[in-house]
């Protein structure tokens, strides 16, 4: 595979997709890490950030590449030489909701382009981005759930916020 594209929201990325990454860049030429820009979810961190985060937790995997995307999924992969998607499977939930965004890619990619399912390992099948928030806001401990890059990150916006 030559060019495969691992697109999330990544607010912020975290071990699990961390885990993804490496795995899946072992499969292919180079993995292009998409970054959603425009979110119904409202992000919590910028698209740069995001962005920075990413390149900061995958420096030492040569063949990643982060960009940032607005709109369709499918219009990035049509435009820009991708042929296969990536999706990470954490628990049978996800499985519903994958098999139908697969399906619906399917029919707006305009050549063949494959998704690759990777299964999540089961220490990080518990983590969304939305819980490690929740929890770091609470004064949870999430070391072990995130990059040492994106606890600090979290540490620095949160007093932000506090501070505004
Ligand atoms: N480890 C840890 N967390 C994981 C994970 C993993 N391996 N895989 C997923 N998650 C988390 C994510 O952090 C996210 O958490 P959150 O909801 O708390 O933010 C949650 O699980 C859902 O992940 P995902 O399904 O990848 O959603 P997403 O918002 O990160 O990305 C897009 C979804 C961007 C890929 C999808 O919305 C998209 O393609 N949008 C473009 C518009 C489009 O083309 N729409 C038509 C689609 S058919």
């Amino acid at each position: 595979m030559k060019r495969m594209l691992y697109a999330g929201t990544f607010d912020p990325i975290t071990n699990g997709h961390l885990d993804l990454i490496e795995r899946a860049s072992k499969l292919c030429e180079t993995l292009v890490i998409g970054v959603m820009e425009n979110q119904s979810k409202k992000p919590f961190f910028t698209c740069d950030e995001r962005v920075k985060m990413i390149k900061a937790c995958t420096k030492k995997i040569p063949n990643v590449e982060i960009i940032s995307f607005y709109g369709l999924l499918a219009d990035y992969v049509n435009n820009h030489g991708i042929s296969a998607v990536l999706r990470g499977l954490r628990a049978s939930k996800d499985f519903e909701f994958e098999i139908h965004m697969a399906q619906m890619n399917a029919r707006l990619y305009n050549k063949d382009v494959e998704t690759i399912f990777l299964m999540t390992r089961p220490e990080h099948s518990f983590i969304s981005s939305s819980l490690v928030k929740e929890v770091f806001s609470l004064k949870g401990d999430v070391s072990g759930l995130v990059p040492k890059a994106v606890l600090k990150e979290l540490q620095r916006k949160f007093e932000e916020g506090v501070r505004e």
